[in-house]
C-alpha cells in the first residue's frame, strides 16, 4: 500500500498553534501539504490573543523541511475567516483541506451559565467552523475538490456535566457537517467529523497523568490525515479517536413500534408500546432526513 501523501495540496488547520491542531498541521506538512497555521493565540477560555503560538508551529514545520504560513485571525469573525482563506490563496494558490479544530471552553453548570458564556462557545466552535468553511466553499466547488475535517466531542455526542454550551456547539457541528456532506457530494467535497480524546491544555487537569500519557495528539492526527486524503471517499461520517482507538459513531434509530391509526393519538397507546419504542437491537443509521422521514411511513 502506498503512503498517504499531500504533495501539491494546501491545508488550513485552525487553532493550530498548540494541542491537536499543531499535531495535525505537523503531520500534514510532513506528508507534503502546504499548511496555513491559524491560531488566535488566546487562553483556553478564549481570552487574549497573540501571534507567538502560530509562529512557533510554522517555525517547527519549516525546521522539519515543510512549508507553512501563519495566520492569527479569529475563526468566528467573518472578515477573519475570509482572511484565513485569503492567506492560503495568496501564499499557495489553492485550498484543498480544512481542518476545523479551533476551540475554547467556558465550563459552568447550566443554572449558572450566562448568555455570554453560551454565545462565546457557540460562536468559536459552531460559527467558526461554518465561517471558515463557507469562505473556502466557493474555492472548493470551483476546483471540484475538498476534504473538510471538523471536530466534535464526546460531550456533544453524549452530553457532559457543566458543558451545555460546548455540547450544543459540538453537536451542531455534526449537523452542519452531515448537511455539507450532502451539498458537497457532487463537487467531490467530503466532510467528516472527529470526536477526539487527547492530551492538551484542555484536558490537562481533567484527566490523570497516567491516562494523559496514552492520549498522544499524534494518534488523533493519523485519522485526520486519512480523512483529509484524496483516497478517502466516505462523507458525513463521525469517528471517535484516541489512544490508538478509532471507531465510527452514528445516530441510529430503532425499529420502533407501529401503532394502529385508531390508537396512535392516545398517550396510553404510546405507553403500552414503550418496550418496542425503546428497543435499539435493530437500530440503524439513515443517510439523510428524507430517508429517516420515509421510514416513519413504512409498515
Ligand atoms: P487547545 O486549547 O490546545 O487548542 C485549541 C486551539 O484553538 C488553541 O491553540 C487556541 O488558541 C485556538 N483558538 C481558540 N479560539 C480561536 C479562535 N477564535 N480562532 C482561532 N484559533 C482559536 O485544545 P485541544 O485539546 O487541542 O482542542 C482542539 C479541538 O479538539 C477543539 O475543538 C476541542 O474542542 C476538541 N476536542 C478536544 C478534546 C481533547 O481531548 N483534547 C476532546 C474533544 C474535543
Amino acid at each position: 500500500m502506498s503512503d498517504i501523501r499531500f504533495d501539491d495540496r494546501v491545508a488550513i488547520v485552525t487553532g493550530a498553534g498548540g494541542g491537536l491542531g499543531r499535531s495535525h498541521a505537523m503531520l500534514l506538512a510532513s506528508r507534503g501539504a502546504k499548511v496555513v497555521v491559524n491560531d488566535l493565540g488566546g487562553s483556553v477560555d478564549g481570552s487574549g490573543a497573540g501571534s507567538a503560538a502560530a509562529d512557533k508551529v510554522v517555525d517547527e514545520i519549516k525546521a522539519a523541511g515543510g512549508e507553512a504560513v501563519a495566520n492569527y485571525d479569529s475563526v468566528n469573525s467573518e472578515d477573519g475567516a475570509a482572511n484565513i482563506v485569503k492567506t492560503a490563496l495568496d501564499a499557495f494558490g489553492r485550498v484543498d483541506i480544512i481542518v476545523n479544530n479551533a476551540g475554547i471552553l467556558r465550563d459552568v453548570t447550566f443554572h449558572k451559565m450566562s448568555k455570554e458564556q453560551w454565545d462565546s462557545v457557540l460562536s468559536v466552535h459552531l460559527e467558526g467552523t461554518m465561517l471558515v468553511t463557507r469562505a473556502a466553499w466557493p474555492v472548493m466547488r470551483e476546483a471540484g475538490y475538498g476534504r473538510i475535517v471538523n471536530t466534535t466531542s464526546a460531550a456533544g455526542l453524549y452530553g457532559n456535566f457543566g458543558q451545555a454550551n460546548y455540547a450544543a456547539a459540538k453537536l451542531g457541528i455534526v449537523g452542519l457537517s452531515r448537511t455539507l456532506a450532502h451539498e458537497g457530494a457532487k463537487y467531490n467535497i467530503r466532510t467528516n467529523v472527529i470526536s477526539p480524546v487527547a492530551k492538551s491544555r484542555m484536558t490537562e487537569g481533567i484527566l490523570p497523568p497516567p491516562v494523559l500519557d496514552q492520549l498522544k495528539p499524534e494518534y488523533v492526527s493519523a485519522l485526520v490525515a486519512y480523512l483529509a486524503s484524496e483516497e478517502f471517499e466516505s462523507t458525513g461520517q463521525v469517528y471517535a479517536v484516541g489512544a490508538g482507538y478509532v471507531s465510527r459513531v452514528a445516530v441510529v434509530e430503532g425499529k420502533g413500534a407501529r401503532l394502529e391509526p385508531a390508537d396512535a393519538a392516545a398517550p396510553e397507546a404510546v405507553r403500552s408500546h414503550w418496550e418496542a419504542v425503546s428497543d435499539l437491537s435493530e437500530a440503524k443509521p439513515y443517510k439523510n432526513a428524507m430517508e429517516a422521514a420515509g421510514a416513519t411511513l413504512e409498515s
